[in-house]
């Protein structure tokens, strides 16, 4: 079978996510038939460099012998089966293991990162409800966040595109002015703007605090807003504020946990554990290196402690039939073993700076704009950018051998950790090829 085998049958076959079908025309898919580190290769035999790590899971590389052994492994011994009323190794070990990493004692998990974050929003109002205030059932999130699709997460997303359709399910939520160190003034510097963003995040909970169950933002990246970046002062802010008003703060780590900005968690660099920043910290994508859908929440004894009850209905009854899967906790676990054996973040660190090296000519382009760089997330935007402009370097670049999707006119990398400095050479050079 070749390429234009599988391109037909997938299009008449399947309904590809994030994708109006009769785009397929133009661009069908792209058939990968199998993969070899930060490479994939199509079934005609070509290359394309995953320089958005599959939708920001891949952490190391595609085809990890060592997660790949851990599956195995775990394959023999047993694929599945109910959290509610069993517990398996797997599981136990890696909440201990991400306990201790976060500093939020208890872990609930999910299969997407949508699912987690209905978990952490359904937590938050459960709590409050427990606890004796039914009035606090509102969300707060900030302009131009993303969290996901199904209907709570898209409630407290703010993308246009993916939810002004769905407006009439979907609840209402309050969007504060986002901190994206791009909006800063002129002379203004992105620490200056930050506390301005959480300053007008202050005047709405000043007001609707009562009303307020949780502020949920993405720790220091904005994703989908098109890698929008902020220091970590807003983060120390908006925690002070949440102190202050008695709301929780839920971190979704979802894209940018796990290393992607330069420590393990986000949270790391706003305080010195997550929990000293997050109420809840939402946690999928590279969780298990890219291999298996996972995710999970994790939250502190005192939020724990308020459904620890004889009564079943004040407990959290929330469930998903995959929750806790043993082959993605035992994915997740061969990460960790990755993280701490390979002493990975600080590696990382030089390898960016060697990224940053080989982007200048991409930073000093002429029809560069904000060119940034947060830890293993690199962007920048593209001045007179054409409309379809993010379709036609999509395909350019694969034509150079490398798959990237542009945000409208942002052209961003996440590349897996294991990205080799040719292969840096390689994004650079084509990327200003298509420039
Ligand atoms: C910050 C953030 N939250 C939530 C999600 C939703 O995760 P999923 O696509 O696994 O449902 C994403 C996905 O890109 C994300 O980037």
């Amino acid at each position: 079978m070749s390429n234009a085998d599988w391109q037909d049958r997938s299009r008449s076959a399947l309904w590809h996510p994030c994708t109006q079908m009769k785009h397929l025309e133009r661009t069908p898919p792209l058939p990968i038939a199998r993969g070899e580190g930060v490479w994939l290769i199509d079934y005609d035999g070509r290359r394309y460099l995953d320089a958005i790590s599959s939708w920001w899971v891949n952490l190391f590389g595609h085809a990890n012998p060592r997660i790949n052994a851990a599956l195995i492994d775990q394959l023999s011994r047993i694929e599945h089966v109910i959290l509610a009323g069993c517990t398996h190794a797997p599981v136990v070990e890696l909440s201990e293991r991400l306990a201790a990493l976060s500093g939020l004692s208890h872990a609930f998990y999910g299969s997407d990162g949508a699912s987690a974050i209905e978990i952490a929003l359904k937590m938050s109002f459960h709590y409050w409800r427990n606890a004796g205030r039914p009035d606090k059932t509102g969300f707060v999130s900030l302009q131009h966040g993303y969290h996901g699709e199904t209907l709570g997460a898209l409630s407290v997303t703010d993308v246009a595109l993916f939810k002004d359709t769905y407006a009439p399910l979907l609840r209402h939520s309050h969007q504060a002015l986002s901190p994206d160190s791009r909006l800063a003034g002129a002379g203004e510097s992105a620490e200056a703007y930050a506390l301005r963003a959480a300053a007008d995040l202050d005047t709405h909970l000043a007001e609707h605090a009562e009303r307020t169950a949780a502020v949920i933002l993405e720790p220091l990246v904005q994703g989908a807003a098109g890698m929008a970046m902020y220091p970590p002062v807003y983060l120390r802010r908006v925690r002070e504020l949440c102190d202050r008003y008695q709301i929780h703060l839920i971190a979704d780590e979802i894209a940018v946990g796990f290393g992607r900005t330069g420590t393990l968690f986000a949270c790391e660099q706003a305080g010195a554990k997550a929990a000293d920043i997050a109420d809840f910290l939402v946690l999928s994508k590279g969780i298990t290196g890219g291999y298996l859908p996972l995710s999970c929440v994790l939250t502190r004894d005192t939020i724990y402690a308020a459904f620890y009850d004889d009564a079943t209905a004040r407990g959290f009854l929330h469930s998903h039939s995959y929750t806790g899967n043993p082959l993605a906790c035992r994915a997740a676990l061969a990460v960790l073993d990755i993280f701490a054996q390979d002493d990975v973040i600080a590696g990382n660190f030089l390898k960016a700076a060697l990224f940053n090296e080989r982007l200048s000519a991409v930073a000093g382009h002429p029809r560069v704009r904000h060119f940034r760089h947060t830890g293993m997330i690199w962007a920048f935007d593209v001045a007179d950018a054409a409309p379809g402009f993010a379709a036609e370097f999509h395909r350019r670049a694969l034509r150079h051998g490398v798959f990237i999707r542009p945000i409208g006119h942002t052209v961003y990398f996440m590349p897996p950790y294991v990205i080799e400095e040719a292969e840096m050479h390689l994004l650079a050079e084509a990327t200003l090829a298509c420039l």
